[in-house]
């Protein structure tokens, strides 16, 4: 996949279920692979979807764990949004519910035990927020420092040092 495109993107639906961050996982590791936008960047990037993406299924799952779920139960999805832009990742997580996340006051004490994944994601991304589209329900979002698309084509194209 040429990284020279201004934006590159993938989107995935999945039922809010307890599989589905790890889900997220793969297939967002698999798209930021592709663009090859450097191993920190990927990794961090990875980290804050898989906490957007278990508060949205936790926000609207089923809350006890389902046993034998048919096939044709109908659940609540989560919806994720991944782009490229010259030199960030932007992740999108939609769910149903219209309540906003916020990070618990507590989160920045030590000791807290309080949850702790929202003031990760503020820590490690540039910026993060939330809207409420048009269909309803809501999407949190953030956006993660990448190395610029551009100068990773033009680090890949220097001959490599000898050892
Ligand atoms: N998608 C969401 N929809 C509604 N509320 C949310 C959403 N994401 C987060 N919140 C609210 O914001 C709070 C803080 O989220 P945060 O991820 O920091 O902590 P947590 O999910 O409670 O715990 P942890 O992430 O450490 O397991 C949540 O407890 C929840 O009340
Ligand atoms: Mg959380």
């Amino acid at each position: 996949m040429s990284p020279s495109a201004a934006e590159l993107g993938s989107v995935i639906q999945l039922p809010a279920l307890p599989t589905a961050p790890s889900m997220v996982r793969a297939f967002g590791a698999a798209a930021l692979r592709a663009w090859q936008i450097g191993t920190e960047a990927l990794d961090t990037t990875l980290l804050v979807l898989s906490e957007l993406a278990t508060n949205a299924v936790k926000e609207t799952g089923p809350a006890i764990r389902p046993e034998g779920l048919l096939p044709h139960e109908p659940l609540e999805v989560v919806r994720v949004r991944i782009r490229i832009l010259r030199s960030s990742a932007v992740v999108e997580v939609w769910d149903a519910s219209t309540v906003a996340p916020s990070v618990n006051p507590g989160a920045l004490e030590a000791d807290s035990e309080v949850g702790r994944g929202l003031f990760l994601v503020g820590e490690l991304a540039e910026q993060w927020g939330y809207y409420y589209p048009a269909v309803g329900g809501k999407v949190v979002w953030a956006q993660i420092a990448t190395i610029p698309t551009t100068a990773l084509a033009q680090r890949d194209a220097r001959p490599k040092p000898r050892i």
